[in-house]
C-alpha cells in the first residue's frame, strides 16, 4: 500500500538524515509505534512535545478541494500561471504518483504531484514535479520532506528514469536534485534556468536530452458543458 506515516515529535536532536530513513523505509500503513517516534520529524509546531502524527498516502478525489484551497492559502497568488501549469493543465498526474498528507483528523496538510513529460523532439520521457505545498501552520515539520521522499521513492518503484521540476536548489537538493543536467532542457513558457532542477533515478536517463518538456500523460476527460480543470 502506498502509505506511509510520521509520528511528530518535537524532540531536540532529530535529524533530516533521520527523517530519511522514516520516509525511505518500506512503505506501511499504520503509524510507526511510539518507540519508534524518534524517526519523526524535527518538531511539529504545536505545545507540549508530543504532536499529531501525519501520513503520506495516496491522493483521492475526494481529497481535490482540499488540496486546491490548501495551494492557494500555501503558494503565491498566481500559482495557476506557471509555465509548469502548462503541462498539467487538462492533465491528469501519472499514475500512482499523486499524494497528499494528513493530519491525524485526517485532513489536508500537504500535496504533491507528479506528471508524465516528453522531453523535445525525440520525446524522451520523464516527470514534473510539483506542486508540492504545505499547510502555512505547518511548515518546517518535515511534511515537505515526507512527501518529497515518498514521491522520489514511488517514481523510483515505478521504473520512472528521471524527475524534472522547478523549484528553489537549496531546498531540493537535499532529495538529490541538481541543475547539472538542465542546461538543454526548457518549460514550456517563461522560467529561471536555474531553477529547473532534475533528479535521475535511473542513471543516464537525462544524458543527451534536449528540448521543451511538454505533457505526455493521460488527458482529463471532460464532461459536456463543463470546464475542464487541471
Ligand atoms: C517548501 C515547502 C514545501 C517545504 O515544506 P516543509 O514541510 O516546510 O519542509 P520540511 O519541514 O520538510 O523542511 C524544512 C527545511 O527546508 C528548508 N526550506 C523550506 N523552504 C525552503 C526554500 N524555499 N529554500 C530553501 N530551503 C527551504 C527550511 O529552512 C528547513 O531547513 P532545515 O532542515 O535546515 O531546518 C513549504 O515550505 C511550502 O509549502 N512552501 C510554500 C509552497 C512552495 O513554495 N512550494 C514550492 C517550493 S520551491
Amino acid at each position: 500500500m502506498n502509505a506511509l506515516s510520521f509520528p511528530n515529535t518535537s524532540s531536540p536532536g532529530v535529524s533530516g538524515s533521520a527523517l530519511s530513513l522514516a520516509t525511505s523505509a518500506v512503505a506501511v500503513a499504520a503509524p510507526y509505534p511510539a518507540q519508534d517516534a524518534e524517526l519523526g520529524s524535527r518538531g511539529m509546531p504545536g505545545e507540549g512535545g508530543l504532536v499529531a502524527a501525519f501520513t503520506c498516502v495516496a491522493e483521492s478525489a475526494a481529497d481535490i478541494a482540499s488540496r486546491d484551497a490548501l495551494l492557494d492559502r500555501a503558494m503565491s497568488p498566481n500559482w495557476r500561471r506557471k509555465s509548469s501549469e502548462k503541462i498539467r493543465r487538462g492533465r491528469r498526474p501519472a499514475e500512482g504518483l499523486a499524494f497528499v498528507a494528513r493530519d491525524a483528523d485526517g485532513s489536508v496538510v500537504g500535496t504533491v504531484r507528479l506528471w508524465n513529460v516528453a522531453i523535445g523532439d525525440e520525446g524522451r520521457s520523464a516527470l514534473l514535479l510539483g506542486p508540492l505545498a504545505v499547510a502555512p501552520s505547518l511548515k518546517g515539520a518535515g511534511i515537505g520532506s515526507a512527501l518529497m521522499e515518498h514521491a522520489v521513492g514511488e517514481a523510483r518503484r515505478l521504473g520512472h528514469g528521471a524527475i524534472v521540476l522547478v523549484g528553489d536548489a537549496p531546498y531540493y537538493a537535499r532529495f538529490g536534485f541538481s541543475a547539472e543536467k538542465t542546461g538543454t532542457l526548457a518549460m514550456p513558457g517563461p522560467f529561471e534556468p536555474h531553477r529547473l532542477l532534475a533528479l535521475e533515478l535511473r542513471p543516464g536517463a537525462l544524458t543527451g536530452a534536449g528540448g521543451t518538456l511538454r505533457p505526455s500523460g493521460r488527458k482529463v476527460r471532460v464532461a459536456a458543458g463543463v470546464t475542464a480543470a487541471a
